[in-house]
């Protein structure tokens, strides 16, 4: 068996640790007779199952009581829609656009109501964030929207915006779980699992409980009104079964590195390796202010696209894969998520620097 070390943005590496245990895992779940993919979502061992992950959840992250956890079907994108559906009682709401996802999430709620770009980095390629601590919130916005790590430009915000007592909402996909959240500062804090948590195919949204209500607007569907999943403990209708059962073994595991404060030290280190590296090199350049750098998805370029293409080719041939970046940029990324081990990055590090010297 020989695996890679898989860069992707998402869906992305996984814990090796989980995976065995699903692979042990996979015939005979804890003698049920049955792999968790054929079992019954109203059986006993899921029961259990979806139960001990929501405690395991809340006891990493120290999820306050006073709000819910749902495991949500779909990805981020299907919350782009639930948000403004549940919360724009006023039709208005704040935005701030740092990169595709947080624009995609603006003009998904335009369709709502009065949603409003209320700040923007896109003068410089989403390569900075902007200055966040007086901005002109509307008297009126039913909350203020961001992505707090934009996974496609490698930015991530230094502090939370000063909302002015407005909710905040934030999709926080790209760097769930890899550093401590503090939730008490959130309406909402959600994100697609499959970066760093699980198996695409999931949401999981924590939301403070007075926002779950029937006041939603007119025509929102059932499954995108969170009432419905908070009642039902998520299982309202047929959950990602498999991926709550794998999200789960990831929690179990977080929990015995040590919590998210030592992810977030671990990551600190593995992001230094890289960062340091680029601010030296004399091919290889990072993209983003360094004040706004994302210790999770790590943007560079060389300056010369065939240099990328030749770059990219070795790399993919040497087993560093998918370290291409995003279509709508170009150059090179790669995303160091959790599941990343140190000796991934310490081997791209290397094969940057022989590269260099060949090519330089
Ligand atoms: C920060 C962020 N938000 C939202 C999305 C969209 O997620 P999904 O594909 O799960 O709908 C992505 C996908 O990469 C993302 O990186």
């Amino acid at each position: 068996m020989s695996r890679v070390y898989n860069f992707s943005a998402g869906p992305a590496m996984m814990p090796e640790e989980v995976l065995k245990t699903c692979a042990e895992e996979m015939l005979d779940y804890h003698g049920s007779g049955q792999s968790v993919m054929e079992m019954s979502h109203r059986s006993k061992w899921f029961d259990e199952i979806i139960n001990t992950a929501e405690s395991d959840f809340r006891k990493l992250v120290g999820v306050p009581d006073n709000y819910k956890v749902l495991f949500l079907q779909g990805g981020a994108w299907t919350q782009f829609s639930a948000i403004p559906m549940n919360l724009m009682k006023n039709k208005v709401a704040d935005y701030i656009i740092t990169g595709q996802w947080a624009k995609k999430a603006w003009q998904e709620a335009k369709k709502y109501g009065n949603a409003k770009s209320i700040a923007s980095s896109e003068d410089k390629t989403f390569s900075y964030i902007p200055d966040v601590s007086d901005l002109p919130i509307d008297e009126d916005a039913d909350y203020v929207y961001i992505c707090q790590n934009n996974t496609i430009y490698g930015t991530r915000y230094p502090e939370l915006p000063n909302t002015k007592g407005k909710l905040l909402v934030s999709d926080v996909s790209s760097m769930f779980l890899s550093e401590p959240h503090d939730v008490s500062k959130y309406g909402i804090m959600y994100g697609g699992v499959q970066k760093n948590v699980g198996p695409a195919g999931m949401s999981i949204v924590v939301i403070r409980e007075d926002l779950i209500t029937d006041d939603v607007l007119e025509g929102t569907p059932t499954l995108l009104k969170y009432k419905t999943q908070a009642d039902a403990g998520s299982l309202f209708n047929t959950p990602p079964c498999y991926t709550i059962y794998v999200c789960g073994l990831v929690f179990k595991w977080l929990l015995e590195q040590g919590g998210l404060e030592v992810m977030k030290k671990k990551n600190e280190d593995k992001a230094a390796l890289l960062y340091n590296y680029l601010d030296q090199s004399s091919m290889f350049k990072g993209t983003v202010e360094k004040p706004y750098r994302s210790l999770m998805n790590v943007p560079f370029i060389t300056g010369n696209d065939e240099l990328d293409k030749k770059f990219i080719a070795e790399t993919t041939e040497a087993g560093f894969v998918n370290i291409k970046g995003h279509r709508s940029v170009g150059g090179m990324r790669a995303s160091i998520y959790n599941a990343m081990p140190r000796e991934g990055v310490e081997k791209l590090v290397q094969f940057m620097e022989d590269f260099e010297k060949k090519n330089g």
